[in-house]
């Protein structure tokens, strides 16, 4: 066949980084960009700058074998790729939700310049719809005459502690481009996941699709499972007062395949770097294109989220005995262990973490907070210095007359509540995201408190 494209990704945080390693690993000659020197020279030195199960095998592989290498030079960047894939951040703007794209401008009037043949360049960032005739205009301004660049487009879905399995064998491949010749140099650069897909003997759907749909798909499905969590955390204090268990309740509608039984977790609510960054992005870019009204909704999504917050620390005065006046509780004379920092599981992501911010929660309440997290101390400590971070985990439990299980981590899954009750001070646990057996702590002689589970 025809020979593959060479590729490049710019930006190589979670998203590029983990692309780079996964299309070197698939066959494709592969460089990195990114202008933050260190986490370059990390790359190339076989070190990954944030945690992702299963990469650093890939890395490690693929640096060895020569496919892959990272570059602080953009002249090397256009000399080297036929495919550039855009992988930078776009972060909430600090004055408002719209996405701030200038990482973006950036790296593509810095590459530009630089071009000196036939080429296309990919969107993979998360952007606002509409995004891609801006960079062509980009491009066409700052790219040299005589050589031809086309904009193209392909949205990544991928979940971080997945984000391999999601890059290697996605769910689906979403692809707009101008022209043929831009479609078929962007479906080469997909060739990889196909053929491992033929090997292995699965389906993996592709669209072909309009430039607008295609920057739309990824921000529409987050602001989805956004919709889907908020939902059920809804039902959950349906279920508080009226004496349900939502867990039970997602488990009974899940088996009904048009809703599914995934997203269905009620408990502190969601976070990280995309849910809730996507979906206020998503209903600002509505409201600026005048049908603000239609996605209002995910205001209430947004607000039913941040109240979990307050509802888990509300309910951590309670099992502490503690009255909640109007300006919330006090926890003076406390001491509270917070097991899990990070987001979400197997990650050391700690970006908008509903766990570390109930944590800063509770110890703006007066209580004395301990933290204990398998991966994410190092970077908890950065964001909230004021909290005491210990491990292992006994001892950070040591004297807490309340532990709050903010993070479903596997290891805390499967605590013994008899080993633990000979260190704690009081036998009280909030069980934030609803990961623990009631019964089984209860017959342990703990106080249990769930997440919309009944009392
Ligand atoms: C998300 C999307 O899933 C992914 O497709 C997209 O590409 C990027 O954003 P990620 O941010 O890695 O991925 O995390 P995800 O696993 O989706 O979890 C997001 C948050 O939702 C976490 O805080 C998690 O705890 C919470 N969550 C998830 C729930 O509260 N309940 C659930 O049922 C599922």
């Amino acid at each position: 066949g025809a020979p593959r494209p060479r590729l490049t990704f710019l930006g190589v945080g979670p998203l590029g980084g983990t692309y780079a390693a996964c299309y070197a690993e698939l066959g494709y000659e592969v460089l990195g960009y990114d202008v933050d020197e260190g986490r370059v020279a990390k790359f190339n030195a076989g070190e990954l700058p944030f945690y992702e199960r299963g990469l650093d095998e890939l890395l490690t592989k693929n640096l060895a074998n020569g496919r892959l290498r990272f570059t602080t030079d953009i002249r090397e960047v256009a000399e080297f790729g036929d495919v550039h894939f855009l992988c930078v951040g776009t972060p909430s703007r600090p004055d408002s939700h719209s996405a701030d794209l200038s990482y973006l401008e950036s790296c593509v009037t810095t590459l530009a310049p630089h071009l000196d043949r036939r080429c296309i360049l990919v969107g993979k960032s998360t952007v606002p719809v509409g995004t891609s005739s801006w960079v062509q205009q980009l491009l066409d301004e700052h790219s040299p005459a005589d050589v031809e660049v086309e904009v193209a487009w392909s949205p990544e879905f991928l979940q971080e502690s997945n984000a391999v399995q999601d890059v290697m064998r996605p769910n689906r491949v979403v692809l707009a481009a101008q022209s043929d010749w831009a479609q078929q140099l962007l479906q080469a650069a997909h060739k990889g996941v196909y053929e491992l897909a033929a090997q292995e003997d699965r389906d993996v759907p592709l669209v072909v699709t309009d430039f607008a749909t295609a920057e739309l798909v990824k921000v529409a499905s987050n602001a989805f499972l956004s919709t889907k969590i908020s939902y059920i955390n809804a039902m959950a204090d349906l279920c508080e007062v009226a004496g349900g268990d939502v867990a039970a309740l997602a488990r009974a509608m899940g088996h009904d395949d048009r809703i599914g039984n995934k997203f269905l977790r009620a408990g502190i609510g969601f976070g990280g770097g995309c849910l809730p960054k996507d979906l206020r992005a998503l209903a600002s870019r509505a409201q600026e294109l005048g049908v603000g009204e239609s996605l209002r909704f995910l205001a209430e999504v947004d607000e039913v989220n941040t109240r979990r917050r307050t509802k888990a620390v509300k309910l951590a005065a309670e099992l502490c005995g503690r009255q909640v006046g109007p300006a919330g509780p006090r926890l003076d004379g406390l001491n509270i262990t917070v097991l899990g920092a990070t987001f979400k599981p197997d990650t050391d992501d700690i970006r908008d973490s509903p766990a570390l911010d109930i944590a800063a929660r509770l110890r703006n309440a007066g209580a004395s907070v301990t933290v204990y997290d398998p991966k994410g101390m190092d970077n908890a400590r950065v964001a909230q210095p004021n909290l005491t971070y210990v491990k292992p985990l006994s001892e950070a439990v040591e004297g807490a007359d309340l532990i709050c299980l903010l993070t479903p981590w596997e290891e805390f899954r499967h605590l013994d509540p008899a080993a633990l009750a000979d260190l704690v001070s009081h036998r009280r646990i909030l069980d934030g995201m609803n990961a623990l057996d009631p019964q089984l702590w209860r017959n342990a002689g703990w106080t249990y408190q769930g997440m919309g589970r009944g009392n």
